[in-house]
């Protein structure tokens, strides 16, 4: 899908991170990714010992809800591919950029895909889903469109942010309660990704802030305002799942915004009064849940 939003306009390096601080954030991502530390599906788990009747039914449902979620990264990579084009669409500066962060992006996107695979995997062998009638039900989902129609770069970062935490501790907290160890062993692995994920998105949106200082903070807070979750608004049932889901182990997506507050005060060394502005609507989103 390469088609142009209205309304979305793909970043210039006016706005960007410069080269220099993105190009820094992804080699720290990397660095925090050796390839000794990669794990993949064939081998990682022990596949024979899987038993979903070891799980509760909302254990299985809270499974089968992630791997949905899990399966749509076509679409999240296609936004990067629209918003952060390597091509001729794009200046010479803002290719620099975009090139740079593609390092992220593929290597992201390849362990979202292993995610998608291993819970795939793990419904199979658990017993839960037959392959080919997983794969039909998954495609109805993973068609649908997925957008994220934001105005400034820092946006996709900080919504990716708070996505990646919460996802990182839905899976912690799944884990805890999971009745099959090797659920429970996929979802560790899964844990421990999305955390790097989250300290690559941290590390940008702190650098936006050192950058760019208060002309980040409005489009931030836009983020937190309208925050959904990915597939919240094409998903079919999502809401009735999502909070079935929560019942089975904590979700909170606020829960986030306090590492948010934590990357504000890293980035400056007095709050401005934006910056202020903003912890106070952070503190103000985590007390009313
Ligand atoms: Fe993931
Ligand atoms: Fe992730």
């Amino acid at each position: 899908m390469t088609r142009e939003l209205p309304g979305t306009e793909i970043p210039t390096a006016a706005i960007l991170l410069p080269t220099d601080e993105m190009c820094a954030a992804v080699d720290g991502f990397l660095a925090a990714s050796p390839a000794a530390r990669a794990w993949d599906v064939e081998t990682a788990f022990d596949w024979d010992r899987a038993a979903a009747d070891r799980l509760t039914e909302g254990q299985r449902s809270a499974v089968q809800f992630v791997t949905y979620i899990e399966d749509h990264l076509p679409g999240y990579f296609d936004v990067y591919q629209r918003y952060f084009p390597v091509d001729g669409r794009v200046d010479q500066d803002t290719f620099v950029h975009n090139r740079e962060l593609y390092h992220f992006t593929v290597r992201w996107a390849l362990e979202e895909d292993t995610h998608a695979r291993a819970l795939a995997r793990y419904q199979q062998a658990a017993g839960m889903a037959e392959r080919s009638t997983l794969r039909d039900e998954l495609a109805v989902e993973g068609r649908k469109p997925f957008d994220l129609p934001y105005r400034h770069p820092v946006q996709f970062f900080a919504y990716a942010l708070v996505q990646e935490k919460a996802t990182q501790l839905y899976y912690q907290s799944l884990r805890e309660v999971s009745g099959d160890p090797v659920l429970a062993a996929v979802l560790s692995r899964l844990a421990r990704d999305e955390a790097r994920h989250f300290s690559f998105m941290a590390d940008v949106v702190g650098r936006y802030l050192r950058t760019q200082g208060d002309a980040v903070v409005e489009p931030i807070r836009e983020v937190v305002a309208g925050f959904r979750m990915p597939l919240a608004d094409t998903m079919r049932g999502y809401w009735r799942w999502a909070l079935r889901i929560a019942d089975v182990a904590d979700y909170d997506h606020t829960a986030a915004y306090a590492h948010l507050v934590r990357i504000i005060d890293r980035a400056v060394d007095t709050r401005t009064e934006p910056l202020d502005e903003l912890v106070r609507f952070l503190d103000r989103c985590r007390a009313l849940t």
